[in-house]
């Protein structure tokens, strides 16, 4: 599965009056394409912190003291505003723990919904149709440099065929936004159809006026040459004799008239939209250059004809040159990319050395971010996000060391100074003063090499693994997936969204979130709803724009327990559905038992302990983890529930050693003392507490928790058998 996001190596503080506060400090994780990761902590963790780091909403004090966001090639930590923009709702989305915080309490529900379809509609209209054009004129040069180098005549045929492609795509598009807004037509009027017919039986009919116009309007546009077309004239007389048969029966009280209009055309659409939808592509190739009128054959052999017409006469050839533009592209930047691993893998001498010489390191670091750049094929579709972020990984860790270089010093001479001062008052007042000397905050050194060089590590692995695969590739299924990527940006541009649309899709998504009634509830106030149907709107609302990724920070905390397992439900289903990667935030581990795939515990900014819902939930490992697990209430037991003891530090004045010691009735002399690194236990499961160090002592959870263990996984194991 491939990794949608990266955090990696993440720290974030804030300036407060008091001094620099710790909020998030070194966490890395990954979340992978329809995976749901649960981050879990107390209050004051850092999760929030987290989530609006990965949104580019950090409050204007924050500091990005250090590390990485990856998404889709880039590196969020580093990009600007305008393009966050882009990124922001329309590809991560982020539900929050009080759905009214996110409503606008003075807008109806379904403008709020259909406003950010709209402005977001209008930014990728945009950014589809320059996608599309760059990409084209890249296929363009690639083409001619493969397929004509010396061949002036044929370099002409091949600028020629890609105007084409441009030139042909707008009619395909016009006729298949057309076709779409005909067909959308007929759904909506049929929905309105079948609802007028139940008001009718029910006796229940009023506001016929605006409900028949309504029916008129829609059905009318339903007229187009692939939709409602021979039947066209029937439905106008339908139409108007439905109006008149309506103003009639509101007089007479008698609907009979009414219903048999309604049936008929109700009728014509049904068989409407049942009908097999034309190849607009290869049509707007046919309309757009054949010169003939399209022939008269039922769409499945008209399909058949325009598909062989356009594949004759241009994209089996266009195809071809494709492949071939693919394939020596391919082929030359693999060869960059071996040399580049020999490059990064010699460069690791340089940058394992005791000493760092500035001036050779810069030179080393620009000479490498060139060559890799230049290795990155640009005729892929897809980005590949270790290359890309490749310069800013590195040029930032550079930075880190050497910026630490520079503080040791300093901090080094401040610190023995106060310290020469403390003592001297000290001794003179014969004792210990009533202050202390603030430790020199030494940078690692060690440390900052060591991530220097995981990143040439990664990369050099990453294109180890492309050049192993490289025979593997079929250049003619790329350039298939390359004609789609230009079809998809093309009909992006051309999906203009309309409030007529916007509304459609705004009913859709409420029907999807579980709203009942939607027509009804579209036209109302955020306080004529439930909590827990306001948090559904505002779910749809982050759905609206289709994003991968969605952050729900604490989603159900303002919701009562049956309502709570309702949004959970949804939240989980409407992943199912969509393949969306969900970053869940909750301070308790019971809401995430079933829904997490992989969990990361958090505790005074650090993750403590990461793995897989298994790891975590049967074999905890850290003191922390299992203080959450005996604080979560269990529907099996009465056992009384055990709080954990303490509260978490002040993050102002960090613990030299392990955060958790003073809360940690296993705390080892070493916890006060020094940080625990993440010790691996498994392939997916790894802690951070000194408990796993090879010398320390054996240490079982406390019995409520492996009693709890043993029980569910009796549990589970009870219903995999039914
Ligand atoms: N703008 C800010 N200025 C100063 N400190 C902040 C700011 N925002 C957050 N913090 C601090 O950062 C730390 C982490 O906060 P965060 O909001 O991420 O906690 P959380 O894990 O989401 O907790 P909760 O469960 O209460 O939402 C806390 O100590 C908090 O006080
Ligand atoms: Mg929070």
């Amino acid at each position: 599965m491939a990794n949608k996001l990266e955090v990696r190596n993440l720290r974030i503080s804030f300036r407060t009056v008091s001094g620099k506060l710790q909020a998030v400090r070194d966490i890395s994780f990954d979340l992978k394409d329809g995976e749901t990761l649960a981050i879990v902590g107390e209050s004051g963790s850092g999760k929030s912190v987290t989530s609006k780091a990965i949104l580019g909403i950090l409050a204007g004090n924050a500091i990005i003291d250090g590390g990485e966001i990856i998404y889709d090639g880039r590196d969020l930590l580093k990009i600007p505003e305008d393009e966050f923009y882009k990124i922001r709702g329309d590809k991560i989305a982020m539900i929050f723990q009080d759905p009214l915080s996110s409503l606008n309490p003075i807008m109806r529900i379904g403008k709020q919904l259909t406003e950010a379809m709209i402005l977001k509609g209008k930014a990728r209209q945009k950014s589809c149709r320059k996608a599309f054009n760059e990409y084209l004129a890249r296929l363009e040069k690639a083409m001619i440099k493969s397929n004509a180098a010396n061949d002036p005549e044929k370099a002409r045929s091949i600028s020629e065929k890609c105007k084409n492609f441009d030139k042909f795509e707008g009619t395909h598009l016009k006729l298949e936004t057309a076709y779409n807004s005909a067909v959308n037509n007929a759904n909506e009027a049929i929905a309105e159809i079948e609802n007028a017919l139940f008001l009718i039986e029910k006796n229940a009919f009023k506001d016929e006026k605006n409900i028949i116009s309504n029916i008129c309007e829609l059905s009318l546009g339903t007229v187009n040459d692939y939709v409602v077309s021979d039947d066209s004239a029937e439905l106008h007389t339908l139409v108007s004799s439905l109006k008149t048969a309506a103003s009639a029966s509101k007089k007479s009280g008698n609907y009979d008239e009414v219903t048999a209009n309604l049936n008929k055309i109700n009728e014509i659409l049904k068989a409407a939209i049942a009908k097999e939808m034309p190849n607009f592509f290869s049509m707007g190739y046919y309309l757009t250059f054949s010169g003939e009128p399209l022939p008269d054959l039922p769409v499945s052999e008209l399909n058949q004809f325009l598909r062989k017409y356009l594949d004759d006469n241009y994209m089996l050839e266009f195809i071809e040159y494709v492949e071939n533009a693919l394939r020596d592209s391919a082929k030359e930047h693999l060869v960059k990319k071996e040399a580049v691993v020999k490059e990064l893998k010699e460069s690791l001498n340089t940058f394992r050395a005791d000493v760092y010489s500035r001036p050779e390191i810069d030179t080393l670091v620009n000479k490498l971010v060139k060559d890799v750049h230049d290795s990155i094929d640009p005729m892929e579709i897809n980005r590949d996000s270790t290359a890309y972020t490749f310069e800013s990984s590195l040029r930032s860790a550079v930075e880190v060391y050497f910026n630490g270089e520079k503080q040791n010093v300093v901090e080094t001479k401040r610190y023995e100074k106060q310290k020469a001062s403390y003592d001297r008052k000290a001794a003179r007042a014969g004792g210990e003063l009533s202050w202390k000397v603030t430790p020199a905050a030494i940078v690692d050194l060690q440390l900052a090499k060591d991530n220097i060089c995981t990143i040439i590590i990664r990369l050099t692995e990453h294109y180890e693994e492309l050049l192993a695969q490289k025979d593997q590739r079929d250049y003619g299924e790329e350039a298939v997936a390359v004609i789609d990527y230009l079809k998809l940006n093309a009909s992006g541009f051309a999906n203009k969204v309309t409030r007529r649309l916007a509304k459609l899709r705004a009913l859709k998504l409420m029907e999807e979130v579980g709203i009942p009634e939607p027509r009804k509830r579209y036209r109302q106030y955020p306080f004529e709803f439930s909590g827990g149907m306001r948090q559904r709107i505002v779910i749809a609302i982050a759905l609206a724009a289709n994003p991968d990724i969605l952050i729900c920070d604490e989603p159900t905390t303002a919701l009562d327990v049956t309502i709570q397992a309702q949004i959970l439900e949804l939240i989980n289903k409407l992943k199912k559905e969509r393949n969306l990667s969900i970053i869940f935030i909750t301070h308790d581990l019971g809401v995430v038992a079933n829904m997490a795939d992989k969990i990361a515990v958090m505790y005074a900014g650090k993750i403590v302990e990461y793995g897989t819902s298994r790891d975590v939930f049967y074999s905890p490992a850290h003191p922390y983890t299992w203080a959450l697990l005996s604080s979560m209430p269990d529907l099996d037991t009465n056992e009384k529930l055990e709080a954990i003891p303490g509260t978490p530090p002040n993050m102002i004045y960090p613990p030299v050693g392990d955060a958790f010691a003073e809360r940690n009735k296993f705390a080892l002399k070493i916890d006060f003392e020094k940080q625990p690194p993440m010790f691996r236990i498994s392939d997916t499961h790894s802690a951070a507490t000194w408990l796993l160090h090879p010398d320390a002592p054996h240490v079982d959870p406390p019995k409520i928790v492996t009693e709890r263990i043993a029980r569910s996984k009796k549990n589970a194991g009870g219903d995999s058998n039914g």
